[in-house]
């Protein structure tokens, strides 16, 4: 018969181990990972301004356009062991200087807009603005990936303020439009960097399915232009 301990059924893993370790155990843990926490900390904030930014763009684009052309926004930090894990695939030693040297999508945004034009207008608005510095831009749109796979990548940097100083953040920016993220959404379930082994013919039905995404996306767009 399995009895249950009801106090320990109601703490979390946290509190159990803060329950468990000695009070100079927790200071060295807390010292140990200060660093690390720190460093999520400011991308977090690089995060919210951009996610600001992006915020503040709609409004106007809503205010001249009579429509929404974001329709989310997504943000999201690496977890630890993805970090850890993709550093060392890339051969890097694992520490906290080597993620700020190594990763630029530890702080990452995505922008679901409704129409293919959005994706362009933000994206130029956005890094028209001169604390935004572009390091890197993939236009998977223009240039799907091999199995399908559309959206605009941009790497940018952004200045962050602390009360003692400034710093230069990396984010990662996906922008994609409601037909392009329901596919890549499920794509994602079905089989990015998992280890299912897909067939020729299930690659060729989800290339095709990508496929009529991109036309949705294009009859929209001419739909648009007719009507705005
Ligand atoms: P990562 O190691 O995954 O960061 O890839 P990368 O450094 O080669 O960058 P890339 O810009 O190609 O892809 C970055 C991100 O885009 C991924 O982490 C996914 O969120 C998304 N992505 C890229 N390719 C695919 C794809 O084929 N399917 C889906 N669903 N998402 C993708
Ligand atoms: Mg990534």
């Amino acid at each position: 018969m399995i009895t249950l301990d009801p106090i320990n059924e109601l703490i979390s893993p946290e509190q159990k181990i803060i329950t468990t370790l000695s009070d100079a155990d927790l200071v060295w843990l807390q010292e140990k990972t200060h660093k690390y926490m720190t460093l999520m900390s400011y991308y977090k904030c690089a995060m919210m301004e951009i996610e600001t930014k992006l915020k503040v763009l709609n409004e106007e684009f809503t205010l001249n356009l009579d429509r929404n052309p974001i329709s989310s926004i997504k943000t999201r930090l690496k977890s630890p062991v993805s970090i850890k894990n993709k550093l060392e695939n890339l051969g890097h030693k694992v520490s906290v200087d080597a993620i700020e040297q190594n990763l630029n999508d530890v702080a990452g945004i995505r922008v679901v807009c409704s129409f293919v034009e959005d994706v362009y207008s933000i994206a130029k608005a956005l890094l028209k603005q001169d604390d935004i510095k572009l390091i890197t831009a993939k236009d998977y749109i223009q240039n799907p990936k091999e199995n399908g796979y559309r959206s605009l990548h941009l790497i940018v940097e952004i200045p962050i303020y602390l009360s003692h100083h400034k710093r230069l953040m990396k984010v990662e920016i996906q922008l994609r439009t409601i037909a392009m993220d329901f596919w890549a959404s499920l794509e994602h379930q079905l089989n990015y960097k998992k280890n299912h082994v897909l067939t020729d013919q299930m690659k060729e039905e989800l290339l095709q399915c990508a496929q009529i995404s991109a036309q949705l996306d294009a009859k929209m767009d001419d739909l648009r232009k007719e009507l705005c």
